[in-house]
């Protein structure tokens, strides 16, 4: 499973890049709001530090202007992928910018009937949310099983990102449930090579080298 980055903080970024795991950026406007930056110069850099897909959401509702954005955030390097919501104007967005040649990702997926459409539109990616279907108390690992299921049956190369990830038993359900890609926030990815005993055995190895 391909491990994203879910940030729009470029130091975070930098950092998870350096150890050479991460192969893709996802940010959304919450995440862009959070650095108080604009979208399209925080995007600027990002594709400077990252060369794989970088997601980059659009703002506006009506499948038009959504297409206009995506077509603007396009031009901004090749790796972009023009974030969609999950709304029939974003399948609609979805379907002309796919046709152009650009890059889509749709997002704010629930079911497996909106991760269908998705993929049936030509999406490079549909991203469900595992964080905020647990939040509602839902199943998460099933949704992303069955989104993998249909996918395989009928051969779509539409791949799935795991998002809204909050723990390390979110990356792991994603990643037995056969998920493309996990997006991950900086701190919970930091966290997934942490394990007590390989605390405890780097110190008897350490002890060890040291009694020699
Ligand atoms: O990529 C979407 C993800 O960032 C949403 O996460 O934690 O706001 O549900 P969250």
């Amino acid at each position: 499973m391909k491990l994203f980055i879910d940030t729009a903080n470029v130091e975070e970024i930098r950092a998870a890049a350096a150890c050479g795991i991460v192969s893709g950026v996802t940010t959304n406007p919450s995440l862009i709001a959070k650095e108080g930056r604009k979208l399209e110069d925080v995007i600027h850099e990002i594709v400077s530090l990252v060369d794989g897909p970088i997601s980059a959401e659009v703002t506006e509702g009506d499948a038009e202007t959504m297409i206009a954005q995506g077509r603007d955030l396009a031009k901004i390097h090749k790796n972009i992928v023009i974030k969609l919501p999950m709304t029939w104007e974003g399948i609609k967005a979805c379907k002309t910018l796919v046709k152009e040649g650009i890059k889509t990702n749709v997002t704010l997926c629930f079911s497996v009937d909106q991760a269908l459409l998705a993929m049936e539109a030509g999406a490079t990616f549909v991203s469900p949310f595992m964080g905020r279907l647990d939040d509602a108390g839902m199943e998460t690992e099933e949704l992303i099983r069955n989104i993998a299921k249909v996918k395989a049956i009928y051969g779509y190369k539409t791949e799935i990102i795991a998002a809204s990830i909050r723990n390390l038993k979110h990356i792991e359900s994603a990643a037995l449930a056969g998920s493309d890609i996990a997006t991950i926030p900086y701190k919970v990815m930091m966290k997934m090579i942490e394990h007590p005993l390989t605390d405890a055995g780097l110190k008897i190895f350490a002890n060890a080298a040291k009694s020699k």
